[in-house]
């Protein structure tokens, strides 16, 4: 069976969308899972964008040891050389250089001839091939580029020392027949294709970034770029858990497989969902909270007498438990531990040791602890270190009053400092209270408050994502008073400022 390469961007395109910034811990993190996951090369960031990313590109660079880990740069040297610091402590370190082939690209955005730019995409996989041995070309827009133009520059750039050609649809035009048949032309007509493994790396515009990949894969692609959850530029990428479960229940028909460990998939979605506050849809293929449920009458009938009536690949094997033994108060730590196990979090013994007693001082408010919450907790403890801590609050509100909120915050250095202030319901008057303690104003660019379960015992769950400075930062809070939530997620944001001055650009000013 032909295995394919999955290379997932979700760090590096997916990161790159609005509203999906993730500070360097959360990128570690969700680092950790793509590892986990068995994803064969991790894009990682782009190192020239920002030092932040630079920083964080190390730092995975540094712990990440059964994938390749790869940095995005433009053909030029001073991308690569930014790339080859951060890879520097790679066990496998890829550079990925990108240049758009395009008629409309090269004359609008490069400026360009066609000999200009065959040129210098030849001198940047040179140079790149000086400092490692894994290369890869990406021909920006080439869909909508001339295919013996990226043929031809393919068959130099291959010439020159990458293992990989990558055949984007920057722009998500392509219909899936057309992408098929275009991957054959280029394997076709590519001179020394044979030396190398051919990409694609589809966008979602007209919802078809899965279709045409898996069309290419059909037609002799052998490596697929795709992000977590789809996420990525407007409408998103390639989802990876979509092409790997396609890939896996119709092997028989693709011929071909992964080496993901696909029992993962649910728990890496629910990371990156939880890290970027992108919430999955609810029948989002495989990992929608509907993907399995089955409603209708008749449709429950026919998968108690046989499951296969109506699932063709069941939850068990994306990583979603059917287990519904849920925690209590009574529970032990055993019970905890290999709760999550199950749900595939490997965690360290001080982690552990705070999450139990956080989950024990849970499993007193409500009767029952899912593992919804558990997943809350755990992924509460990722968070950066406290610059501020909630020591307690109290809020004054009603219709005809207006709302009061207080708050007494503990400073790292030890002190205590308390504030009311006056605002527009509770939330706000809280908040504002915050801004005066901690002597900034940043914007509120998100607020969103949910449950993290049904019915009326849940948890409430907000995210929130300030800009200060240019720079974003997510937060969320989890408890089973939502004022509270609220309060724990603006302070997680707040922290992520103090403690990350870079955070991520509201914009990068490349192009
Ligand atoms: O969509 C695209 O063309 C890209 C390249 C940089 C690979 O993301
Ligand atoms: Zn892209």
């Amino acid at each position: 069976m032909k295995q394919i390469t999955i290379f997932d961007t979700t760090l590096r395109d997916g990161e790159q969308a609005p509203g999906c910034s993730m500070n360097s811990q959360e990128k570690l993190e969700v680092a950790k899972r793509l590892e986990k996951l068995g994803v064969d090369v991790i894009e990682a960031g782009f190192p020239i964008s920002s030092p932040g990313d630079l920083e964080s590109v190390k730092a995975i660079a540094e712990i990440i040891k059964d994938s390749s880990v790869a940095g995005l740069c433009r053909s030029l040297e001073k991308d690569i050389d930014a790339a080859r610091e951060a890879l520097a402590g790679a066990a496998s370190p890829r550079i990925h250089i990108f240049l758009a082939t395009s008629p409309i690209h090269m004359e609008y955005k490069l400026k360009m001839s066609r000999d200009q730019v065959l040129e210098q995409a030849v001198s940047a996989v040179r140079y790149a091939k000086k400092f490692c041995a894994d290369v890869e070309f990406s021909a920006e827009d080439a869909f909508r580029s001339d295919p013996d133009f990226v043929c031809k520059v393919f068959g130099a750039a291959i010439e020159a020392g990458a293992l990989t050609v990558n055949f984007p649809d920057t722009v998500g035009y392509a219909m899936s027949v057309e992408f098929g048949e275009r991957i054959g032309y280029i394997k076709e007509h590519t001179p020394g294709i044979e030396k190398a493994a051919l990409s694609v790396h589809c966008h979602n515009d007209l919802g078809l970034a899965v279709a045409n990949s898996l069309a290419a894969i059909a037609a002799g692609a052998d490596q697929a770029e795709c992000t977590i959850n789809g996420i990525g530029e407007r409408a998103g990428n390639a989802s990876l858990e979509e092409i790997v479960m396609a890939l896996r229940v119709r092997r028989d028909f693709l011929k071909a497989d992964t080496r993901i460990d696909t029992t993962q998939i649910y728990g890496a979605s629910r990371l990156v969902s939880h890290v970027t506050g992108v919430k999955v849809p609810p029948n989002k293929a495989i990992v929608g909270e509907n993907a399995f449920a089955h409603e209708a009458g008749i449709h429950q009938h026919g998968v108690m007498a046989n499951r296969e009536t109506y699932e063709i690949m069941t939850p068990e094997s994306v990583g979603i438990s059917k287990n519904q033994m849920v925690l209590g108060k009574h529970s032990g730590r055993h019970a905890f531990e290999d709760r999550l196990q199950l749900l595939g979090f490997s965690v360290d013994a001080e982690t552990l040791e705070k999450t139990f007693s956080e989950f024990k001082v849970l499993a007193d408010k409500k009767k029952v602890v899912n593992d919804r919450d558990i997943e809350a907790l755990i992924m509460g403890a990722a968070a950066v270190p406290e610059t501020w801590k909630l020591d307690h609050w109290a809020v004054n509100t009603g219709s005809a009053l207006g709302a009061s909120g207080t708050i007494r915050l503990q400073h790292k250095d030890g002190s205590f400092q308390k504030l009311v202030s006056l605002g527009d319901g509770p939330i706000d008057s809280i908040y504002k209270s915050i801004n005066q303690i901690i002597g900034k104003e940043p914007e509120l660019e998100l607020y969103e408050i949910g449950a993290i379960t049904g019915g009326s015992s849940s948890q409430g769950e907000t995210m929130v994502k300030i800009a200060w400075d240019d720079r974003r930062y997510n937060g969320r809070g989890v408890s089973t008073d939502i004022i509270e939530s609220s309060i724990k997620a603006y302070l997680a944001a707040i922290n992520a400022m103090e403690w990350d001055i870079r955070g991520s650009p509201v914009k990068d000013n490349l192009s």
